[in-house]
This record gives C-alpha cells, sequence and structure tokens, in this order.
C-alpha cells in the first residue's frame, strides 16, 4: 500500500467519524508517524509504507475518531511559532490566546523589564513572550508540578533562557522563592469555563484537565482572585492583562474597577470578541 492509500484511507474514516478537518487532520498525523513534513509527504506519497506505520497510523486514527485531540496524540502544538511540547496535565495553546501576547507586548518596551505569567500550562505566553523580549525577565507559575516540568522542558528545548518556572498556588509561592517581589507586567489565561457550560462536553475540550478549564462562580473566581491579589505583585504603574470567556467581558472589567485598577480596557480578539482585559497599578511602591 502507497502512502497517499493510507491517507485516503485514514481521511475516509475520520470523515465517517465527523472530523471537521479529515483530510488536514489525517496528514498531520501520517507525517508525525513518518517523522516528515507534509511537504515531504506530498512529494514522496507514491512511496510503499512499512507495517510499523501503517500500524501506528491505524492506531492514531481509531484514537482521532473518538475525539482525542491531536496535539495529544503528537504530543505537539505550534503557539506564536513555537513548536511546544503538550502533555494531558494542562490546556493545548489556543491561537486565542496569541491576543494576550500581543497586548502585553505592545505594553512592553523594549527597555528590560519583569513579566509573571499565572497558570503558564506548556509556557505558551511565557515562552512566546520571552522570545519577543529577550531583555525581559520571565516567570511562570502554575499550581500542577507535571505543568512546570513541562514548561521548563519547552523551554530548554527553545533554548529561552530568560524564563523561570515555579509550582505555585497563584502567588502563594512567590514570596518565599528566589524570583523578583514584583512586576511590570502580569499576565494570565486563568480557568474560567463555569462548571455546567455545554462546551465541556464537546470537541478537544473533554479531553483536557477541568483544573485548567473550569472556575467557581459562573467561571469567574479565578479571574476575580487574580484582579484583587495582582496589585502586591505589581510595580506601581505595572499592568494585569487576563483572557476570559467573550461573555465575561463586562462582569471582569467592573472587578478590575473595583479593585482600583486605572484605564481599564477590555481588547477584541481577530474574531472580534472581547477576551483581554487590562489594568493599570497605581499603587505606592
Ligand atoms: C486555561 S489554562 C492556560 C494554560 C496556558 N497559560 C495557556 O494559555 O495555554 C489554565 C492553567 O492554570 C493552571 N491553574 C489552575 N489553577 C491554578 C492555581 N490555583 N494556581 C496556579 N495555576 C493554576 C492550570 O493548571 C492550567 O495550566
Amino acid at each position: 500500500m502507497t502512502l497517499d492509500a493510507l491517507l485516503i484511507e485514514g481521511c475516509q474514516r475520520l470523515s465517517i467519524a465527523g472530523s471537521p478537518s479529515p483530510r488536514l487532520d489525517a496528514e498531520v498525523l501520517l507525517t508525525h508517524c513518518l517523522g516528515r513534513d507534509r511537504a515531504w509527504l506530498y512529494t514522496w506519497g507514491d512511496q510503499a509504507c512499512d507495517t510499523w506505520t501503517r500500524a501506528r497510523f491505524a492506531a492514531l486514527v481509531a484514537a482521532r475518531a473518538d475525539g482525542q485531540p491531536i496535539a495529544y496524540l503528537t504530543g505537539e502544538r505550534e503557539f506564536w511559532g513555537l513548536p511546544l511540547t503538550t502533555s494531558r496535565h494542562t490546556l493545548i495553546p489556543r491561537p486565542d490566546t496569541e491576543t494576550l501576547v500581543e497586548a502585553a507586548l505592545q505594553r512592553a518596551p523594549y527597555a528590560p523589564g519583569a513579566l509573571l505569567d499565572m497558570g503558564t500550562g506548556t509556557g505558551a505566553i511565557a515562552l512566546a513572550f520571552a522570545s519577543e523580549r529577550p531583555g525581559w525577565e520571565v516567570v511562570g507559575v502554575d499550581v500542577r508540578h507535571e505543568a512546570v516540568e513541562l514548561a521548563m522542558a519547552n523551554a530548554r528545548r527553545l533554548g529561552i533562557t530568560n524564563a523561570t518556572f515555579l509550582c505555585s498556588h497563584w502567588f502563594t509561592a512567590l514570596a518565599s522563592a528566589p524570583v523578583r517581589a514584583r512586576f511590570d507586567l502580569i499576565v494570565a489565561n486563568p480557568p474560567y469555563v463555569a462548571d455546567n457550560d455545554p462546551h465541556l462536553e464537546q470537541g478537544d475540550v473533554r479531553f483536557e484537565p477541568r483544573s485548567a478549564l473550569v472556575a467557581a462562580g459562573q467561571g469567574l473566581a479565578d479571574l476575580h482572585y487574580l484582579i484583587s491579589s495582582a496589585h502586591a505583585f505589581l510595580h506601581p504603574h505595572g499592568c494585569l492583562l487576563l483572557e476570559h470567556g467573550c461573555a465575561q467581558a463586562s462582569a471582569v472589567r467592573q472587578s478590575f474597577i473595583s479593585g482600583g485598577y486605572k484605564n481599564v480596557e477590555s481588547l477584541s480578539d481577530l474574531a472580534g470578541q472581547e477576551r483581554v482585559t487590562l489594568g493599570w497599578s497605581m499603587t505606592s511602591p
């Protein structure tokens, strides 16, 4: 059997299973098995396929047909142009989150500074920012040690040396950690989905850990907590930037304003949805 024929077979199986992108999924899974890129596959698709590749591809297609996320099957997802290793212990980085990275970069002058990423997961936000601002010191924290180890491994693999990671329940471990006490920017894409949200039963989300997705208080509890606690870790005139659900912008803005932040604003993603809200701390040092 040729690689092209195997690809068609996989594509048909995924199409029947209801995958929204059967051809792309099949190509990504097959190139993963082959250790090649898609350009190679388009050029050499008439080559015969060995038994091992065929069996491995069949197993991955079956798992994908079952709904498992491509990024968990290949163990990788690109974010901000960086190939990140993924794991079932944390969220698969989403393109939407690039809005938050962009907003942080726009507020980060090229002079040295410090950024804190709360709930870092794969390290996606911290590493994207660190790669663009090598003169900045970046710290990422996560409550799950598996996520912290993953973010550290991603930093090592990408050769990013200005980002460090530690295990912490939000700000708790920062006081005793050998990292700076205050930051110019604090960013987070925290859990913000309500536990009764029907989206939790759809698509990739079904396979991601609830600890990365769900927050109490209709999804707002962690957002409120970060807003009320971040002042103590921000420099005077530092900025807190948070990703949230599109229906949460108004509640999050209100929380920033009640929390004493200045120049509060929400930013829209490429789809025009308000997905990031930010505010400036005006506390005395
Ligand atoms: C929505 S995911 C975001 C992951 C990553 N920042 C991204 O954008 O892809 C939320 C992350 O927050 C972490 N988290 C949840 N509760 C936390 C807590 N109390 N303290 C620190 N991190 C927490 C989860 O483990 C998860 O990695």
